[in-house]
């Protein structure tokens, strides 16, 4: 059931998570599905409605520097300094796990992924919980992930508790994640950009490619992906014949002799581009078309992690 976010719903919400159910949330990045972080059997639900594989660990969501203390071990400097930065906002940092974090959380790995999300649904929701929640996209593992309460609805309504509706999501993408080991790495191009990073840390070691073992499941080479064929290839690279019967996601022009054309940001904002990435996947993904093709988005900013989706999404 889709819900505005009134202070009613927001109590109704929390009360769910409390005793153990699921809840669709938005937050800057893209919708959440939502359980305790604390409670493995709660945690388990997502696992079973998303149909997640159980190697894949899960992002907890704090709305505070205290709760914090409820899943972290200990707070090395360079993760003090990003979380001045950029929290709340959409940055997951990758940090020692304290034993009170399932197992299930973090897939058995001694570290658990740790986000403060700057939307203010998401902030009222942790904070009347009073919990940590643990919180993948809120798609079908493997599937496009969800910017409006009404695709969340459509792939998984059925098996969530309750939905918040909080409108398009301000991003698009999901949070950029890094891990704080020896050295920081980045795991995920996200919505926080890699140079945005740098300026903080200084050259930041990369380690996204797509791999059949992946260390995170965002990193394998197949995932957010539409059930429509995806294929990336500039305008000119797709033959006219073949143009009348498939659909393009364009950058910013409408190319000529394509069936259906979506455009990511007619200006050519890289911003309002990834805002638009998914919305737009999930709308051609419904016509039925034969192939998508997209079209190369420059790779810089937000252009990485827009590359990274349609690269994983046609794979
Ligand atoms: O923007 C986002 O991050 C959204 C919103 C809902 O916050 N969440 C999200 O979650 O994208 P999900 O589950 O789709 O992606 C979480 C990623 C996964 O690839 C997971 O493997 C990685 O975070 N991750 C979680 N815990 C980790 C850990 N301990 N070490 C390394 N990677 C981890
Ligand atoms: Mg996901």
């Amino acid at each position: 059931m889709v819900v505005p976010p009134t202070p009613a719903n927001l109590e109704r919400a929390a009360q769910i998570i409390r005793s153990g159910g699921l809840v669709a949330f938005p937050t800057e990045t893209v919708y959440g599905l939502g359980a305790n972080a604390l409670d493995a059997t709660a945690v388990a639900k997502i696992f079973e409605a998303k149909q997640r594989p159980s190697f894949d660990p899960l992002i907890v969501h704090i709305s505070d520097r205290e709760m914090l203390q409820q899943v972290v071990r200990e707070v090395p400097a360079v993760a003090e300094k990003l979380m001045a930065r950029f929290w709340p906002g959409p940055l997951t940092l990758v940090l020692p796990r304290l034993e009170a974090v399932p197992g299930i959380v973090t897939a058995g790995l001694p570290t658990v992924a740790v986000r403060m999300p700057a939307h203010p649904v998401a902030q009222a929701l942790i904070r009347k919980a009073g919990v940590p929640i643990a919180a993948p996209s809120a798609n079908p593992f493997g599937y496009l992930s969800p910017t409006r309460a009404e695709h969340v609805e459509r792939m998984l309504g059925h098996r969530v508790d309750l939905i918040l509706d909080g409108g398009s999501t301000l991003f698009g993408v999901e949070s950029t994640i890094v891990l704080l080991a020896e050295k920081p790495v980045l795991l995920r191009h996200g919505a926080v950009p890699l140079e945005e990073l740098e300026r903080v840390l200084g050259t930041v070691a990369l380690q996204v490619e797509a791999s059949e073992k992946p260390l995170v499941p965002g990193q394998l080479p197949q995932h957010y992906a539409p059930r429509t064929p995806i294929r990336i290839a500039a305008p000119e690279e797709v033959p006219s014949a073949l143009r009348k019967r498939v659909g393009y996601l364009a950058f910013r022009e409408v190319p000529k002799g394509f069936k259906v054309v979506k455009v990511l940001s007619p200006t050519g904002n890289l911003l309002e581009a990834a805002a638009h990435l998914f919305e737009a996947l999930h709308q051609l993904d419904r016509l039925g078309l034969e192939a998508i093709y997209a079209e190369p988005i420059p790779e810089v900013g937000l252009g990485r992690a827009i590359m990274d989706r349609l690269r994983r999404a046609s794979a």
